[in-house]
């Protein structure tokens, strides 16, 4: 399956460049508006662009951490042997603290740590792995697309919420890789694009992406969702997942809880989409990790492209929790890199995966 997703062929929105010895990323605040890069050198980069979000995304910001994790190597070997632990083992505890939600940053940081004492801190051998790491759930995306044909129809009106398109996920997307699939198979589909407040990811980002590819699209205010899913303009739900329980369990962008409840109220097929490396395979419930609470100023200002607005007053204090939490009752089937499975044989496949 040939994509043209980001209108910009061969180039992937998280990417170690050999020849620098660095990382280049999309800068994602700045889409829709502009496609321009950052280059990445060192771990103090790596961290300042995961903590304010040039890179976002799940998956993204797993493959941004394990090309960190590879210059924390590098780090380590430019210092004395004495200091090298030291240094390695707080680049990685920093790499770690940059977001909490999503697990694909500690599940790729975390393999890049244990090749770095299997092989006594290689550049190579963990460049090598990271590469191949990163390819795998790239791949694992587009298996998505293919093995949920099934389940987008011609005429389908699917809503999403947030961005879990090629920004977010390098090449195909999650949820956005059945609607990529859809529009090379001829089928034609309308995606209703939440808005995403605050940050508007998919205002921004994931209705750029869907420009790209010329699906049909429209972006809601968020609030629209319920609404259009009563009058029946609404016949599916397809999101991503920042991070997937044992159980069924996921978190996701703020507002997927209430898109789900009210898909299971109107009777909406509810999917969530993830490759593997959003499975969480230590946490055993909510209570085990951090949902990350974010900057009032984000509910209080808009960005643009380079201007923000006050839009709130400004004396109020604002709350603004960046993911929720979905139950596996809410969640109608879950799309994945081995076809579209149900709670049970997801389960099932979790069992299955190496903890390594
Ligand atoms: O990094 P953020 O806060 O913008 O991330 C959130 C997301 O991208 C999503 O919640 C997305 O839907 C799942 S990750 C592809």
């Amino acid at each position: 399956m040939k994509i043209k997703s980001l209108g910009l062929d061969n180039i992937r929105s998280v990417e170690w460049i050999d020849d620098t010895e660095s990382l280049q990323l999309i800068d994602q605040r700045l889409i829709p508006f502009r496609v321009a890069f950052v280059q990445l050198t060192s771990v103090k980069d790596v961290c300042k662009s995961i903590k304010e979000m040039v890179v976002r995304g799940a998956p993204a910001i797993g493959a941004t951490a394990a090309y960190g994790m590879v210059l924390a190597i590098k780090e380590a070997n430019n210092v004395s042997k004495q200091e090298r632990k030291e240094s390695f083992e707080q680049n990685y505890f920093d790499i770690l603290s940059t977001r909490p939600t999503a697990i694909d940053l500690s599940n790729f940081a975390k393999k890049i740590y244990n090749i770095a004492l299997e092989t006594d801190y290689s550049f190579d051998e963990s460049l090598k792995v990271a590469k191949i790491s990163v390819d795998k759930m790239v791949e694992q995306c587009k298996n998505i697309g293919e093995k949920s044909t099934d389940y987008i129809e011609d005429g389908d009106s699917i809503l999403t919420h947030c961005n879990a398109g090629p920004l977010a996920t390098i090449d195909f997307g999650t949820a956005l890789a059945p609607f990529y699939k859809a529009k090379e198979d001829g089928k034609d589909i309308t995606v209703y694009v939440d808005e995403t407040r605050p940050r508007l990811q998919g205002a921004k980002i994931t209705a750029w992406e869907l420009e790209q590819a010329e699906i049909n699209h429209k972006i809601i205010p968020d609030s629209a969702a319920s609404f259009l899913m009563s009058k029946g303009k609404i016949n599916k739900v397809i999101l991503g997942a920042d991070r997937c329980l044992k159980d069924g369990t996921i978190s996701n962008k703020i507002g997927t809880l209430s898109v789900a409840v009210n898909a299971k109220y109107f009777d909406v097929p509810f999917y969530s989409s993830f490759p593997w490396s959003t499975i969480d395979l230590e946490s055993d419930s909510i209570e085990d990790f951090k949902i990350e609470y974010r900057d009032e100023k984000e509910v209080k200002y808009v960005t643009s492209y380079e201007d923000e607005m006050l839009i709130a007053n400004p004396k109020s204090n604002a709350l603004n929790p960046a993911f929720d939490i979905t139950p596996p009752e809410l969640i109608t089937s879950y799309f994945t890199p081995d076809g579209v499975l149900s709670l049970n044989e997801l389960k099932n496949k979790i069992e299955s995966i190496d903890k390594k």
